[in-house]
């Protein structure tokens, strides 16, 4: 199976829901089976610039920041990284990105306080509506998310710190989303095995790109 054109798929949902295991699998999988050109990436991050806001956004604010100063970072973030996932995406690979604009609708509008038309507006100047061709999104009942998160071989970071509630409210906001979006979002629970989850996403990862 050979495919030479390009395409954007993100993967979304909350912390712990398996997004950077299960991205990790599709892109090795994807890299040995079907193209070399695999770009696996992330957001916030995926430049140097971008990577440098991130442990900003990560490790430097927190809930007493003004929740503008994480947009705007997180859309600067995203204005370096996006220049590049288009270079990647002319060149035909196929762009998998670890977190993307869902993930600033659910946290910066659904449960933050930042209007929809604002984001959009912004995402507006930055992709002029070049948006994933396919979202994959991770759902997982929050407490086997904290659960896996505890267990997680990582120092906790903020994201990792919040509460089951918090989580809770965000998995919500990512299941409107995914209603309001069911035409590029496929919903996959993650309350399977790694390898079973994993071929789910492949099946449907393939399915698009052969389409
Ligand atoms: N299906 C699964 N069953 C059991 N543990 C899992 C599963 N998927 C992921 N994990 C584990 O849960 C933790 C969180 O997964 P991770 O991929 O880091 O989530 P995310 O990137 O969405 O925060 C990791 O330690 C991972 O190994
Ligand atoms: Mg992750």
């Amino acid at each position: 199976m050979g495919v030479n054109k390009g395409a954007f798929i993100t993967f979304e949902g909350i912390e712990g829901s398996g997004k950077s295991t299960q991205i990790k699998l599709l892109a090795s999988y994807l890299k040995k089976e079907i193209s070399k050109k695999i770009f696996l990436t992330r957001e916030p991050g995926g430049t140097v610039i971008s990577e440098k806001i991130r442990s900003l956004v990560i490790n430097h604010l927190n809930q007493k920041s003004n929740p503008l100063t994480e947009l705007f970072l997180l859309f600067a973030a995203r204005a370096e990284h996006f220049d590049l996932i288009k270079q990647k995406l002319k060149e035909g690979y196929i762009v998998l990105c670890d977190r993307y604009l869902d993930s600033t609708l659910a946290y910066q509008h659904y449960t933050g306080s930042i209007p929809l038309k604002y984001i959009n507006y912004l995402q507006l100047l930055i992709d002029k509506n070049q948006k994933p061709n396919l979202t994959i999104l991770l759902d997982l009942h929050p407490n086997v998310g904290k659960k896996r998160i505890i267990r997680r071989n990582k120092k906790l970071d903020r994201f990792d710190r919040e509460s089951v509630e918090k989580m809770n409210l965000i998995r919500k906001a990512f299941l409107k989303i995914y209603k309001l979006n069911k035409n590029r979002i496929i919903l996959v629970s993650n309350n399977l095995s790694k390898k079973e989850v994993q071929n789910n996403i492949r099946t449907i990862v393939l399915k698009y790109l052969n389409k």
